[in-house]
């Protein structure tokens, strides 16, 4: 039995087990300005209401036309949302808001350099940029409702500006996170089959002004490898009229889109009246075989669901200034940068930079200056401001009323000092728990109705009901005192809609393993695995582990150890590779990488180095190794499996357990020995 499933180092193995830590109170200046404080919200959002508790959702949203049928399960465990109803994104998130408010600040652009001017851009002036925009893709790179486009764009006002432009024709926008590689890119594109990519010809991060245009050269070529044309590469400048790349413009295919929009001023694009249940995007995530999947995100189930989270548990009001520091290129800027805020009419900060530019004061002066009154960050954040710059935010002058944790579980002492030193103790705090797959959050506290506990995510949010299973199915009640795989037991409008061109691959991963019944069209027979360890305490809050699978979880962004593992190979020395995740004190975890070469091959520091290029040229900058250990052989099971258990542990300098049912049990201590020194 050592050699079946114990042959992986998950992250929940090696998760820290924090005690239960008691209740914090939101403040009553909280609750009285609350969007929720009903608490019968729960009861409106049991099971017995469901699905048609979800109307409140789609009641806060502009249709068409009104849907039919608000869950459709014959397609089970593909689920319809709102059939019959139609809709678009756009209109929702910029028309909409024109009559009452169209001079109110939508987006506050601001760059990385402090010098350079905050840009604030009303929802007139989204209206017109992308409407102009909109018009561009449809005229001169002939997009319809239904292609593909691939977004390769950083934190800049021209991201969100092509996505709503994409959403208001129909056209599926695939945002590639802007730190990624060409490769990825290229991935992505070929995946997605995207003949059009939208990018940007440079943008600062950490004081300097990257060169972004040559990974779409890199990333065209790679895609045409495999098959796939991009014919047209449209470039934002990042100073219109200037060129701020060395990398030249390819002639017939790329163009600068300032300068195409001289023809297309003026010009008004009816946005696309859309079924509800057509994809608004994609959103590649990593999983646990070498590919990435592209989750299938809908328009109306989407929109609605974010719009309702981020009323009931972001809090926003149309008056808020909101500043979500995620990027754009991940779920949780998708939908709680662009499309929530923006749905309900709040002005949205986008920051260009790192926090920590040009030193840790930076988010809390931006705070001041724009009077950001809610924000939401990521725990790998936290930790490295709390670490750089314990006392900065108590120099500034701004106060926030709520603030948000997601990515990654977050230590107690962590969310202590961002309770009282960042929120100055006075904002309400949400841990929410949820995935790329899931559009929004499943697990958080409802802010002004339920009380915080540090290090614990919460209940489901209201229409959410969370269950844990054990290895055989046999549910983990609250207070149980065990961990086990937390699952969904409904589905929700916000949910993925399936991998795009692998419906296989979906069912498999999600929803095979407690299916009751394959043939079933019922959704109770379905629940949702979304591959976390968790435990529920006996007051019901859950209280993530980390990831059952192999996928790393590095400052909050989830990468395949099989990606990794892939990328290292591409070096022909390597004959085999391992990735286990290691802690560290501010990204939570890093990728540890094993490698083993052919025979013949002398290991050296310079051979070391190649290998984390090729990860860094494959995946990106954020997939580096911690360190590159170059093994005379892997530890490996009688069958020959590589015990990536026994390398977590070894990394980690926890406890190896029993190793002597292994093939070659000596290449134990000689790893211990020189990576323990
Ligand atoms: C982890 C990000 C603990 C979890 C929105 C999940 C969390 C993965 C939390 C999804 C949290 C996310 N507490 N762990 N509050 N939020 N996670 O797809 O392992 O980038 O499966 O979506 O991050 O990461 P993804």
């Amino acid at each position: 039995m050592a050699e079946k499933e114990v042959t992986e180092t998950s992250e929940a193995q090696i998760a820290v087990h924090w005690g239960e830590e008691n209740y914090i109170y939101p403040s009553m200046q909280f609750i009285a300005q609350a969007n929720m404080t009903d608490p019968s919200v729960h009861d409106r959002f049991s099971l017995d209401n469901f699905p048609e508790c979800f109307k409140e959702y789609a009641d806060m949203l502009d249709w068409y036309e009104y849907w039919h049928t608000t869950l459709d399960t014959s397609d089970a465990p593909c689920w319809k949302w709102f059939v019959g109803g139609k809709i678009n994104a756009s209109y929702n998130c910029i028309d909409r808001h024109l009559p009452k408010n169209k001079n109110k600040t939508a987006i506050h652009f601001v760059p990385e350099l402090e010098d350079e001017k905050i840009e604030h851009i009303t929802y007139q002036e989204l209206y017109v940029r992308v409407s102009e925009f909109a018009a561009l893709l449809q005229d001169f790179a002939g997009l319809k409702k239904g292609d593909r486009v691939t977004l390769h764009l950083p934190m800049t006002a021209e991201l969100p500006i092509s996505m709503l432009a994409c959403a208001r024709l129909g056209v599926i926008h695939s945002e590639v996170f802007g730190g990624f590689s060409a490769k990825s890119c290229a991935d992505r594109i070929v995946d997605s089959g995207s003949n059009v990519l939208v990018t940007i010809d440079a943008y600062y991060r950490g004081g300097g002004l990257l060169n972004h245009k040559e990974k779409a050269d890199i990333a065209v070529e790679a895609a045409k490898k495999e098959g796939q044309i991009v014919d047209k590469v449209l470039v934002w400048q990042r100073y219109p009229g200037k060129e701020s790349s060395p990398t030249p413009m390819v002639e017939g295919r790329d163009y600068y889109i300032n300068d195409l929009l001289k023809d297309y001023s003026g010009k008004r694009v009816d946005p696309v009246r859309m079924p509800a249940e057509d994809p608004l995007f994609l959103m590649y995530t990593s999983g646990t075989t070498g590919k990435p999947k592209g989750c299938q995100h809908s328009t109306g189930g989407y929109l609605a669901y974010v719009t309702g989270t981020s009323k009931y548990i972001q809090d926003i009001h149309p008056e808020d200034v909101y500043w979500c520091m995620a990027d754009i290129g991940w779920i949780t800027g998708h939908s709680y940068i662009v499309y929530g805020p923006l749905a309900l009419c709040a002005s949205t900060v986008i920051y260009e930079g790192i926090p920590n530019f040009p030193d840790p004061g930076r988010p809390w002066r931006i705070a001041q200056e724009l009077d950001v009154n809610i924000f939401h960050t990521a725990p790998t954040a936290i930790r490295a401001l709390r670490k750089i710059g314990p006392d900065e935010p108590a120099k500034y002058n701004y106060h926030f009323k709520h603030m948000t944790t997601v990515g990654e579980p977050i230590e107690p002492e962590v969310w202590k000092w961002y309770y009282k030193e960042v929120g100055k103790g006075e904002a309400a705090i949400v841990d929410t728990w949820w995935q790329t797959e899931n559009g929004g959050f499943l697990c958080s506290t409802v802010p002004a109705l339920d009380p915080m506990k540090p290090g614990s995510a919460g209940k489901g949010v209201p229409g959410i009901h969370p269950i844990i299973y054990d290895e055989d199915g046999a549910e983990l009640g609250a207070g149980a005192g065990k961990a086990g795989n937390i699952c969904i037991q409904n589905p929700w409008p916000g949910s993925f809609q399936t991998i795009w061109g692998d419906r296989e691959r979906y069912v498999q991963q999600y929803y095979e393993r407690y299916c009751k019944d394959k043939n079933s069209k019922d959704w109770r027979d379905w629940p949702y695995m979304a591959g976390d360890a968790a435990v529920q305490a006996e007051d019901g809050y859950f209280r993530i582990l980390g990831r059952i699978d192999d996928v790393i979880n590095v400052s909050g962004h989830r990468l395949g150890t099989k990606e990794i593992e892939s990328a290292a190979l591409v070096v022909p020395e390597v004959a085999e590779s391992a990735v286990v995740p290691v802690a560290h004190e501010i990204k939570g975890k890093e990728p540890d990488l094993y490698v083993s070469l052919k025979p013949g091959i002398e290991p050296s520091d310079e051979l070391a180095a190649r290998i984390s290029k090729s990860i860094i040229d494959e995946i990106g900058p954020i997939a580096k190794p911690r360190k590159v250990w170059i093994v005379s052989d892997m530890p490996k099971t009688r069958s020959g499996k590589i015990m990536r258990r026994v390398l977590g542990a070894l990394s980690n300098k926890t406890d190896v357990g029993d190793v002597m049912t292994l093939a070659n049990p000596d290449v134990v201590d000689e790893i211990r020995k020189m990576i323990q020194g």
